[in-house]
């Protein structure tokens, strides 16, 4: 492809949708760091939500948004999201994904926090089919061109111009594209477009257990904080309440649909009150309490009792029922020796996602002339301090529209990109101690899980931020001799968020929402967001 008009960085829910859209006006090319449908999109369980039962009123998925989100969610974000949640399903429904259900008359789900059945879904598999109706459809559009296995390094700014294209003041303040690491041949090259949206997902495996797949390492966060953008509310991580406990498969997401649909959790045998529910003590709303609520309620018992899991249980239900409506989870467990219509499952929280973000405005718009940032990567001001169930697929393509048409209606604003310098390689040469970024690696994650998780102190805190300054070093020593691969690429961003994490939680004198701090286990009325400004 010639030079594209737009740029995308990532090919889940969020850069597809826009992608769609550009490309009935312009050349747009999609680079992913590596299969295209290796992002958190296409791990999605439970659904989408959207007001669409006769019952159900945006008001009531706007109030159920913003109790989850702790107060801190922008109001006008959420309508805006809410009231284009159902036109974004009909869009789906165009492009083929097989909803459960009958337009008109979609099966509607229940998770936590809904007050109604709101969740939109494919079985439980919803971000399988999405991601494959998805880039069916991109793969079918002669103005979309996809790499995949190409890692973005680092943005393209003003800074990058060649000397010969410098005219002038430079306010370094305009995003031109990015380098990004050509997995099969090594080489970076430089792509540069008119506009660039940044849709790279979370950065859930900053932690040591996460539902995240392995390429959820905040890249966009950090590439657009090193840029220039302001970043958001980065103390709000969430931690989903059951994430399967085994000792091979780490990351394997039990659906909230499960409770939503009557699964109980209890303590496991062997303890007092083993055997009996245990959620009626934390929250009158039990198993359909908000995650945050459900997840320290789990870590609180397993701290307090010294066990490994606590169980999920939907074995009183009809089995046929469990099995139909669960059919990709029943399979899977019983592949691991748990048959769950006549047994509970172990759990246990692992982070799930990352609400806050590259902080953009309702049409997506960062600080950066020229770029945009879209779904998990960014922070919009739905989530709030937390997220509600199912919200975040649907930001992903009310945002991505929204990006999308803003550009487009923007045209003129956008110039053609300057002359830019290559990427230079003439310094480096081939490392000679891999095991620097894998032990790093594990370190970083491990530390994150227990200083920086569900509950922190002031003191977890500090730690957490020393160990990440001596990280820090060490790898900004290393890349700067060593040719750059992808996985230092993703430890360097693993970094980066990490210290944001750690910056925006140290800033929080608060507990609200997904960040509880035992030093400041009250709440602040008048506390705001955590927003940090790059120097
Ligand atoms: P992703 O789908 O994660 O895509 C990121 C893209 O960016 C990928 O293509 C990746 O290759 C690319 N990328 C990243 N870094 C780079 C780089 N350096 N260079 C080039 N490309 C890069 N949400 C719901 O609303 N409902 C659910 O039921 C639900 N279930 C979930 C279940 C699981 C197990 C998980 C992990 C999450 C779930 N979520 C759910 C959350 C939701 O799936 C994600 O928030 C959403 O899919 C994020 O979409 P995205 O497009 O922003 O990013
Ligand atoms: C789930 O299916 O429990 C995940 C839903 C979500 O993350 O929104």
């Amino acid at each position: 492809m010639s030079q594209p008009d737009v740029l995308i960085i990532g090919s889940g829910a969020a850069g597809l949708t826009a992608a769609l859209v550009l490309a009935e006006r312009c050349k747009v090319l999609v680079l992913a760091k590596g299969a295209l449908d290796a992002g958190s999109t296409a791990w999605a369980q439970g659904g989408i939500a959207a007001v669409l039962d006769k019952g159900d009123t945006f008001e009531d998925h706007i109030r159920d948004t913003m109790i989850a989100g702790g107060g801190l969610n922008r109001r006008e974000t959420v309508e805006f999201v809410v009231e284009h949640a159902p036109e974004a399903i009909r869009r789906l429904i165009e492009i083929g994904v097989p909803f459960n259900g009958e337009e008109g008359a979609l099966h509607l789900t229940r998770e936590g926090g809904h007050s109604h059945r709101r969740i939109v879904h494919v079985d439980d598999a919803t971000g399988w089919a999405v991601q494959q109706a998805l880039i069916s459809a991109a793969r079918a559009h002669p103005n979309i061109t996809m790499r995949p296995e190409m890692v973005a390094v680092d943005l393209v700014t003003d800074r990058h111009m060649t000397d010969h294209a410098r005219t002038g003041e430079c306010n370094e303040r305009r995003v031109w594209g990015v380098y990004a690491l050509d997995n099969t041949t090594g080489k970076v090259e430089c792509f540069a477009a008119r506009a660039t949206i940044l849709a790279t997902g979370g950065a859930g495996r900053t932690y040591l257990f996460s539902t995240a797949p392995r390429g959820a390492t905040g890249d966009g966060i950090a590439m657009a904080w090193r840029a220039g953008c302001r970043v958001s509310n980065m103390e709000f991580m969430q931690f989903h309440p059951t994430c399967l406990y085994n000792l091979e498969v780490k990351n394997f997401l039990i659906t909230e649909a499960v409770r939503g649909e009557g699964g109980h959790l209890k303590l496991p045998p062997g303890v007092p009150g083993g055997g009996t529910r245990f959620m009626q003590q934390f929250d009158p709303r039990e198993e359909l309490a908000p995650r945050d609520v459900v997840a320290r309620a789990i870590d609180h018992e397993i701290k307090r009792l010294g066990l490994d899991y606590v169980h999920l249980d939907i074995s009183h239900k009809d089995p046929e029922f469990v099995r139909t409506h669960f059919p990709n989870i029943y399979e899977r467990l019983l592949g691991l020796g748990i048959d769950m219509t006549k047994e509970p499952i172990p759990v246990v929280p692992a982070q799930h996602y990352t609400c806050g973000g590259v902080l953009i405005d309702l049409a997506g718009r960062t600080d950066m002339a020229g770029l945009y940032a879209v779904g998990e990567c960014s922070e919009s001001g739905l989530h709030g301090a937390n997220r509600l169930a199912s919200n975040s697929l649907l930001e992903c393509f009310v945002f991505g529209d929204a990006a999308a048409h803003d550009i487009l209606a923007r045209w003129d604003e956008f110039a053609a990109p300057p002359p830019l310098r290559p990427w230079d390689s003439s310094r480096v040469t081939d490392s000679d101690e891999e095991v620097v970024i894998k032990q790093n690696w594990t370190e970083l994650r491990r530390f994150m899980w227990n200083y920086v998780g569900i509950v922190r102190t002031n003191k977890r805190l500090e730690r957490a931020a020393h160990r990440i300054k001596l990280l820090k070093n060490e790898v900004n020593e290393y890349y700067g001799h060593f040719r750059v691969t992808a996985d230092l690429i993703e430890l360097r961003n693993l970094l980066q968020t990490a210290e944001l994490i750690v910056k925006s939680a140290r800033a929080r004198r608060e507990s609200r929402g997904l960040h509880f701090n035992q030093d400041y286990p009250r709440t602040h009325p008048a506390a705001r967001d955590t927003i940090l400004v790059p120097h």
